[in-house]
């Protein structure tokens, strides 16, 4: 058995004001009037038996809402009542299975394109999978961006795997040739994840065991939740583990992590933009730029946001300071 198992906890706090706490990004209809969340489920049904929810209490409606709509009946969701990153994420899924089912990990806000590569990306994985390993999807990098992983590999062999480096770092990587971006999609079976999981972080392992074993109606413990360190897949698991292997992936992904990649995922659609690279995202209202260059105004009913494409990483300090405020 195979399960696409969906990340859906993180808020998209880079994309606000477009994505909120209580709508977050992967729950807009942006594209073809299907949301993130719709397109990854049905980009992934061809290739797994069940469908496992991971989600929050602050929004778990909307995913049901979402599965309702694309007629997906036959579905799991576990509740978080607080987000503890994605190592945990994880492993309540991983507990709610048999140990030899393997898991399809996908993130919920991602924009994929469909087809012959994706599939035989994914085919070859679960392969992999099978033989006992821990599966990641290896794109090529077109710019050093400091927001990924990193995975340096020969075919389908892991030499290393580095969260997130500096941007120094990262530009050595890309010059060296060898280092791919992760794509935040893994796979491997829930019995091996766990082993670990328990080996490298035995701490996250226990308390996500003991918080997933006291659930009431598929809604964690908020206590015994946040006992959790909070602590992504990427660092606890992927940069350590030397069951690792990597897919060489060629299908066309954005991560639509932050307004840059939006704004070159628009450009590539041919959304309109102005001769100095200035893009407007959410107003059919006539706007003018003057003086400034790559900027991107983002309006919403009750919000405006006017930003630099290079500063698109301090939109999350905003977010941030937004909630301090509240
Ligand atoms: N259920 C749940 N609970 N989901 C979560 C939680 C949580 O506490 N935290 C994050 N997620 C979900 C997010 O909604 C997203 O779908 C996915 O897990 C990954 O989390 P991000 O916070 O978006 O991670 P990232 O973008 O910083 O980094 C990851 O993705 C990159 C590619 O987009 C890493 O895997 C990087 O290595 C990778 O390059
Ligand atoms: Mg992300």
């Amino acid at each position: 058995t195979t399960i696409n198992v969906l990340l859906s906890g993180g808020v998209g706090s880079r994309l606000w004001p477009l994505s909120r706490k209580s709508r977050p990004k992967q729950y807009l209809p942006i594209f073809e009037e299907q949301t993130l969340f719709q397109k990854t489920v049905l980009r992934n049904r061809a290739f797994c038996d069940d469908v496992v929810v991971v989600g929050n209490c602050d929004n778990y409606q909307l995913s049901q809402k979402d599965l309702k709509e694309s007629e997906i009946t036959n579905y799991t969701e576990i509740v978080e009542a607080c987000p503890r990153n994605t190592a945990a994420a994880i492993a309540f899924a991983a507990f709610a299975t048999k140990s030899e089912t393997i898991l399809f990990i996908t993130p919920s806000d991602h924009l994929i394109e469909e087809g012959e590569s994706y599939a035989n990306a994914v085919n070859r994985a679960i392969q992999l999978a099978k033989e006992g390993f821990i599966v990641t999807f290896g794109l090529k990098p077109t710019k050093p961006e400091t927001g990924y992983g990193y995975i340096e590999a020969e075919g389908e062999n892991v030499k290393s795997f580095r969260e997130k480096p500096d941007l120094k770092t990262a530009e050595a990587f890309l010059e060296n040739g060898s280092f791919f971006w992760n794509s935040g999609m893994f796979c491997f079976q829930a019995g091996i994840y766990l082993d670990e999981l328990q080996r490298l972080e035995p701490e996250v392992y226990h308390s996500a065991k003991e918080a997933y074993e006291n659930s009431k109606d598929g809604k964690l413990d908020f206590d015994l939740s946040m006992k959790i360190p909070a602590i992504s897949v990427d660092y606890a698991v992927m940069e350590r583990t030397d069951r690792i292997k990597m897919v060489n992936s060629q299908f066309q992904w954005s991560d639509m992590g932050s307004f840059e990649s939006i704004y070159d995922y628009l450009e590539k659609e041919g959304h309109p933009k102005d001769e100095l690279g200035n893009m407007v995202i959410g107003t059919g209202l006539h706007t003018e730029f003057a003086g400034l260059t790559n900027t991107l105004l983002i309006q919403t009913p009750d919000a405006i946001l006017v930003l630099k494409k290079e500063n698109a990483q301090d939109v999350k300090k905003i977010y941030e300071r937004l909630e301090k405020e509240k």
